[in-house]
């Protein structure tokens, strides 16, 4: 049987999960799964513990849920390892949140400062878990859902130098769930190529006979996008500039593409007390959840955790999981290394593409260059994860003001370096680097 250790298992996230491994069992005999959180995260690891167990108990299948705050005695011997912790908790996503928002600037989970601040945080305790992992369970494969999920997923090969892992985002799930409906199709009537980086790709989509749909998807997108996370607001494209690109953006590309609007947007909603930041907002939503979780009728999945935006990532990564265990060769998109599949980047970028999954891993598929004006926003965009990403290593200041600087985001000058140095400040306990 298999085992799986889930790290940050406090998170509201977990039932989605169970419920995809249950649906899978058959494919995927799981034998016991161990959720691992930390002692900020005790009194939620237990409820959503206990909720995990009782969802097994209700299915056909005998699977023990252990619950444990001992990282090291949960990996021991574990087949894959699942990641979806967020080091301190909403309380500094709010941070991430309301300071670059408090200087007029984009304050969001993983894109602009926040999300640069979100990576710092996150790539030491994750390369710390791979530490472990060589040591406790060598030959298990990483399946990372922490954001920034392609910034820490580059983090874990390049600087972890551990190559089997496999990162994860709902995004392009949900755009394969939603999309077809609008042309009157099913999403097995229609094949998808995706290609870019986390919260920044595009896709382009044919039917079964090769022929290309994306043009008629896009004439419909542009008046509502139900293909949207939760937590984006759907401003929407200007249409002459999809039509131009032939390509459908993901729904992050409104930061970029209509900045002004999402600023003016969530200044907003920062500004008015009975609304809040996007985080403010998920604490309310989490504590509904949890009171639900604490039910001890409930045994399945809550329809209220769609109002998350994570809602169906169990989707990619139960799938994921079940497809190298049984070598499926399902087509997934996940954040994996370029190896070519993005000649705009290099080979040994972690990039996130449409790619065939079996027990060797990931096997990216062919998409091709961009066109100018995508390839332009890529090369930055990946270049600017990459700064992050080594002064989340080395703890190098003057890389993380470059990183500041060649975000799109974040306009530079004497504010940006003030925003800098106060998330520095608010978050200098998870920041033992800098
Ligand atoms: P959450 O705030 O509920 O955190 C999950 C758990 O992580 C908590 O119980 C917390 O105590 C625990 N934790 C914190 N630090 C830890 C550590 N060092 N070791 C072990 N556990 C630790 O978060 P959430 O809203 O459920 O999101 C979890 C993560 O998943 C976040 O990083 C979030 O950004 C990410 N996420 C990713 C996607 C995606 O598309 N890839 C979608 C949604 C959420
Ligand atoms: C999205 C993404 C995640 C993101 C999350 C936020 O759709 O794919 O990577 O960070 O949902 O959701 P939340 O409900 O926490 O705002
Ligand atoms: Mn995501």
């Amino acid at each position: 049987g298999v085992k799986i250790v889930t790290i940050g298992g406090g998170s509201s996230y977990t039932p989605e999960l169970m419920e995809g491994f249950i649906k899978r069992f058959d494919e995927l005999p799981i034998r016991e799964i161990w959720l691992v959180d930390i002692e900020a995260g005790k009194e939620k690891l237990k409820i959503v513990g206990e909720m995990a167990q009782r969802m097994w108990d209700a299915s056909p299948y005998d699977v023990k849920v252990h619950l444990t705050l001992d990282r090291r005695e949960a990996l021991k011997d574990a087949d894959f390892v699942t990641t979806q912790f967020r080091v301190g908790l909403l309380d500094a996503r709010i941070k991430d949140e309301r300071i670059p928002l408090s200087y007029g600037m984009v304050g969001q989970e993983t894109n602009g400062a926040g999300g640069i601040f979100k990576a710092f945080r996150t790539i030491p305790v994750i390369l710390s878990i791979v530490e472990d992992m060589k040591e406790l369970c060598p030959n298990a494969w990483l399946v990372n859902f922490a954001n920034p999920s392609g910034m820490v997923t580059d983090a874990i090969i390049r600087y972890g130098k551990w190559e089997k892992v496999i990162g994860l985002c709902n995004v392009p799930v949900m755009a394969m769930m939603q999309e077809p409906k609008l042309i009157g199709k099913t999403t097995d009537e229609l094949v998808y190529s995706f290609a870019g980086i986390n919260h920044f790709h595009w896709h382009r989509v044919q039917d079964l006979a090769g022929n290309d749909v994306t043009s008629q998807i896009i004439e419909k997108l542009y008046e509502k996008d139900n293909g949207l996370p939760a937590n984006i607001f759907d401003v929407p494209f200007f249409k002459e500039q999809l039509k131009q690109m032939n390509l459908i953006p993901c729904g992050y590309h409104r930061y970029y593409y209509r900045y002004e609007e999402m600023l003016s947007h969530m200044l907003e909603e920062y500004n008015d007390p009975n609304i809040g930041t996007r985080g403010q907002q998920v604490k309310q939503t989490e504590a509904e959840l949890f009171e639900l979780y604490k039910d001890p009728n409930l045994d399945h999945k809550p329809e209220q955790l769609e109002k998350r935006g994570g809602a169906y990532y169990s989707d990619a990564a139960c799938e994921t999981i079940a497809s190298i265990y049984a070598n499926k060769n399902t087509q997934v998109v996940v954040s994996t290394k370029n190896n070519g599949a993005v000649p705009d980047l290099a080979p040994d970028d972690v990039v996130e593409v449409s790619a065939y999954i079996g027990s060797a891993g990931a096997r990216p598929v062919a998409f091709g260059s961009l066109p100018p004006a995508e390839k332009g926003w890529l090369q930055v965009m990946k270049n600017m994860e990459l700064c992050v990403e080594e002064a989340a290593v080395t703890g190098d200041y003057g890389l993380a003001l470059q990183a500041f600087t060649i975000n799109p985001l974040i306009p530079s000058g004497e504010t940006a370096k003030r925003v800098l140095d106060e998330l520095l400040i608010a978050h200098k306990n998870y920041l033992p680097q800098f």
